[in-house]
């Protein structure tokens, strides 16, 4: 009887796993037949524009091109689409963005134009909040005028849309939601969007990957720090919400309510960051780069042309170090080229610094080198630039590798063309960024506080001779390569969002905001278009969206259960002893007996 049933059983597994094979071989040879070309694609997908509102208003305050670049690089694709996009942000730049309409707010103030400011947070040791406070002050002392010229342009240019920088950028948000238009966010470094409890940040006093930390350290990041962080920047919310009272912005809490259900793109790619769950309103869209760069200079092509390893150097456009360090680190090139670790430098070093330079520049061997010639270009194998055509000397073949501050964009650059990374980093993001990079096994880190000749020398020396750091390399590259196409998923999402602005009807909007119900929270009004990313934990509260009461009726029957259980075996165990105990006596008993 069991037998055949056995038999039957067997049939039926066999051909349960045969019809498993052939659907798979199925699907694989489905997928190989379709085309994926893009061209393709965009073609089967493409839906009616002629309705949709047009006009995007990009807002940027802090941070100059570097933060510019990416909602630049988006715009454009967008223009290509038909859509018209304006600029607000300070300073003149030659935008290499054509067909964009600039609002200028001001002269840009760099940070070497606030050396009273900046000198403390670029030379002592980074581990406080001090830069936020900073950016916050400056946020703060702008915004009435920053307001009064968003509003002037926005009834100039009729936005739909304000696609804003989040970079102490709190105005363009706040005139977003005034006119009840949708605002996304775009940042490099969303650290204090989402809470993470494994992510932390250097700025912080802890590690971007906090997987090997003991139990207190997690504990204090975690916690604590979070904590301090959001204490310490209470007074500036605090302040801001005075001059919002003002224009007649409502307040908010804390520095995420207003872009709670906003769209937030972060121009990074997990590889480069520790990887996190993200929650569908916050999109990775990084590396966003450049369709073309600035061409090499004949000049920079010709020096690459005589030197077959050369070293890059630039410390970007925002941050600079002290004095003695820029010695250190001109007395390092010139003696990683005299022991032949490499054979040139190209440094990108902005003339207002020269002076911090001391005239003469005395070597291990106790050579003497008058530091004038190397500034003015004397030297035959260190080249010193103002600016330069960054990404396409790293995609050169002999730019072997590049002693950076560890900024997303030049890190994303590096990434992107696989050159090894020597991090100097120097405020902001750029010690989590170093850490994260050295991690991805692609780059070493310098310490500003520590900066030594030899740890410079022995470091570059590692970068190009140890096999990993070309293997990791390789692999990063392969990720940014792909990644970077995500720039268009970003415009797509952008024409998505003003469609649903314009499909929205009032009363979905109060629907989804929870006004219908009584509890009015205008702050979410004008961001409800994207209920399709919102997820249903935001509205459900935090005892019900956490499922803690759930989770805590499970934890309570399980505890319930096991008190039971130990119970249970407590009094069995008594009973038993006391049945051994009495065995015992009688046993004593009979025996005196
Ligand atoms: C921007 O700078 C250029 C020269 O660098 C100057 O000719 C132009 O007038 C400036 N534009 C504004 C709006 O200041
Ligand atoms: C980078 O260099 C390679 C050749 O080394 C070239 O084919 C490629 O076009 C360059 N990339 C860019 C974006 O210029």
């Amino acid at each position: 009887m069991i037998r055949p049933l056995y038999r039957f059983l067997q049939i039926l597994l066999g051909i349960y796993l045969l019809c498993n094979d052939l659907f798979g071989r199925w699907i694989i040879l489905s997928v190989k037949s379709m085309n994926y070309g893009d061209e393709k694609i965009s073609k089967r997908i493409e839906f009616d524009r002629t309705n949709i509102p047009k006009n995007i208003l990009v807002g940027s305050y802090f941070g100059g091109i570097s933060h510019l670049r990416p909602p630049l690089e988006i715009s454009k694709i967008l223009i290509e689409r038909g859509y018209n996009v304006a600029l607000i942000a300070p300073g003149n730049f030659t935008l290499n963005y054509q067909n964009i309409k600039y609002f200028q707010i001001g002269e840009k103030v760099g940070t070497l134009d606030l050396r009273e400011i900046y000198d403390e947070v670029f030379k002592k040791d980074y581990t406080s909040y001090h830069t936020f406070s900073i950016t916050s002050d400056l946020m703060n002392s702008d915004y009435l005028k920053l307001f009064e010229i968003y509003m002037k342009v926005a009834s100039e240019f009729k936005p739909d849309l304000f696609f804003c920088d989040d970079g102490s950028n709190e105005v363009c948000f706040d005139v977003a939601w005034k006119l009840k238009k949708p605002s996304i966010a775009i940042c490099t470094w969303f650290i204090f969007r989402l809470y993470t409890p494994y992510r932390s940040d250097p700025s912080l006093g802890c590690h971007v990957n906090m997987e090997h930390e003991s139990f207190i350290e997690r504990f204090r990041c975690a916690i604590i720090a979070p904590i301090q962080y959001f204490y310490q920047t209470r007074k500036y919310t605090n302040d801001l919400n005075k001059l919002r009272a003002i224009v007649g912005v409502a307040p908010t809490s804390n520095y995420n309510d207003r872009l709670r259900d906003s769209l937030y793109f972060s121009d990074s790619f997990f590889g480069f960051d520790v990887p996190i769950h993200l929650p569908p309103l916050v999109q990775d869209v990084g590396p966003i780069m450049q369709d073309e760069y600035e061409p090499i200079t004949p000049d920079l092509s010709l020096f690459l042309e005589k030197h077959k390893k050369t070293m890059l150097v630039s410390l970007g456009t925002t941050v600079y170090t002290t004095p003695k360090n820029y010695a250190i680190l001109l007395q390092s090139f010139t003696e990683a080229i005299n022991r032949k670790i490499i054979d040139g430098v190209i440094w990108s070093f902005d003339q207002r610094l020269h002076n911090s330079l001391p005239s003469e520049l005395i070597l291990s061997d106790g050579t003497i080198i008058p530091v004038n010639e190397i500034l003015n270009n004397r030297n035959p194998n260190i080249y010193i630039v103002h600016y330069l055509p960054q990404f396409e000397l790293l995609n050169h073949t002999n730019v072997k590798v590049f002693l950076s501050h560890a900024g997303k964009a030049s890190s994303n650059e590096a990434l992107y063309t696989a050159t090894p990374i020597l991090s100097l980093p120097i405020a902001f993001d750029q010690m989590g960024n170093a850490e994260a990079l050295e991690a991805s096994g692609v780059s070493l880190t310098l310490s500003k506080q520590d900066l030594q000749v030899e740890d410079i020398i022995s470091k570059i020396e590692r970068l190009l001779s140890e096999d990993s750091f070309k293997l990791n390399g390789k692999r990063m590259q392969a990720l940014a390569m792909i990644n970077s196409k995500r720039k268009y998923r970003a415009a797509d999402m952008i024409e998505y969002l003003l469609l649903a602005s314009q499909l929205t009807s009032e009363s979905d909007d109060a629907l989804i905001s929870g006004i219908s119900k009584g509890n009015i929270n205008e702050s979410e009004f004008t961001n409800s278009h994207l209920r399709e990313l919102i997820t249903p934990d935001t509205r459900m509260g935090f005892i019900r969206g956490q499922y803690l009461d759930v989770f805590g009726s499970l934890l309570g029957g399980i505890l319930i259960i096991l008190s039971a259980a130990i119970l249970l075996v407590w009094f069995i165990v008594r009973i038993c002893v006391s049945f051994i105990m009495l065995r015992f006596r009688i046993l004593q008993k009979t025996k005196k007996e």
